[in-house]
């Protein structure tokens, strides 16, 4: 089933005013497919995710709509939601420490999961160490036995990779789940996932900052900035012709495309510029650029929001 987001925003209340994480944001989700969502910090990409499965704080107002198959996940009951969490739509995220139960064994936690879906003890313990091995753990039987504070940051990722995977869901949506890790074990973690993507034919949202990946790895690329989509394509057409000004700078300051750093910074989310949010850093900004805010408009499979294209 797709995951289907109908102007979505959320807005989250603070002593320092409201900050407007998401604007606006319309997005599908094909199943079966993965999708990167790409940004630089701070563009709302956790929010976004978060969202989907009502995870956000309590400070968060959620308007718009996401659609599940023919379930609107924003008018679920907390308890209605727990049962698409994980079992459906499992969520990785991008903080781990606070995400895995610190007084039982990491090995002991995935084994868990497996024994929920009926299996044999013998059985969960196998499938655990294979999986661990998938997950690029070196030594799986002495992973297995270790306290989560005796992971690193990335093992505990991998580790919640792992929770995630073996419930078999229909979707995984992971938060920087290489982030921290050596470029060898995360191009080994991506190819886990693209093996379970492919063997289960399950649906995935990837956020990451390591674009590289994303191209490889992603049928279809989101290009967040401020809250807002600025772009989204099938990941070889924006990562050859990227339209939007925002995803050639990005593109641009890539180490073997000269690393050709980016003007400016994102602005403050309560203090965002008028007319199009990237005006202040775009080479090509017009006055229009500066009072009115682009629209959407389709471009190829995708879309893209630039005065440049209507
Ligand atoms: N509970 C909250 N209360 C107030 N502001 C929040 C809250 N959660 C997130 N934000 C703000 O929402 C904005 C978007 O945050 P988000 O975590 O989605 O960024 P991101 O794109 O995931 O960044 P990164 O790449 O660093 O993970 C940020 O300005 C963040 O400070
Ligand atoms: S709308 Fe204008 S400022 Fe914004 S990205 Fe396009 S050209 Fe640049
Ligand atoms: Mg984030």
């Amino acid at each position: 089933m797709d995951i289907s987001i109908r102007n979505l925003s959320v807005r989250f209340a603070t002593d320092s005013g409201e900050v407007p994480a998401v604007n606006h944001v319309s997005l599908s989700f094909p199943d079966n497919k993965v999708t990167g969502i790409i940004g630089e910090t701070g563009s709302g990409k956790s929010v976004l995710g978060l969202s989907i499965l009502g995870l956000l704080q309590p400070n968060a107002t959620v308007l718009g709509s996401i659609m599940y198959g023919n379930r609107e996940l924003t008018s679920l009951k907390e308890k209605e939601l727990c049962k698409v969490r994980g079992k459906e739509i499992a969520f990785v995220a991008q903080n781990p420490a606070t995400s895995l139960n610190p007084s039982i064994r990491v090995g002991k936690q995935i084994e868990e999961v497996f024994r929920q879906s009926q299996k044999s003890k013998a059985k969960s313990h196998e499938e655990m160490l294979k999986l661990l091995e998938q997950m690029a753990f070196q030594n799986p039987r002495k992973t297995a036995r270790l306290y989560p504070f005796e992971l690193s940051g990335g093992m505990r990722q991998r580790i919640l990779a792992a929770i995630a995977v073996a419930a078999h869901p229909q979707w995984i949506i992971a938060d920087e789940p290489t982030k921290g890790l050596d470029a060898v074990i995360r191009n080994q973690v991506y190819q886990t996932f693209q093996m379970i993507q492919g063997q289960y034919q399950m649906g995935m949202i990837v956020i990451t900052h390591d674009l590289l990946l994303a191209r490889k790895f992603c049928h279809q690329i989101v290009v967040m900035y401020c809250g807002r989509v600025l772009e989204m394509n099938q990941a070889k057409e924006l990562f050859e012709h990227p339209m939007h000004p925002y995803t050639q700078g990005l593109i641009a300051s890539l180490p073997h495309l000269g690393m050709k750093a980016m003007n400016g910074f994102s602005p403050s989310f309560t203090d965002q510029p008028s007319g199009c949010v990237f005006h202040p850093r775009c080479p090509y900004a017009t006055e229009q650029c500066r009072v009115e805010e682009p629209k959407t408009v389709p471009y190829k499979e995708g879309s893209v929001s630039c005065h440049r294209y209507y």
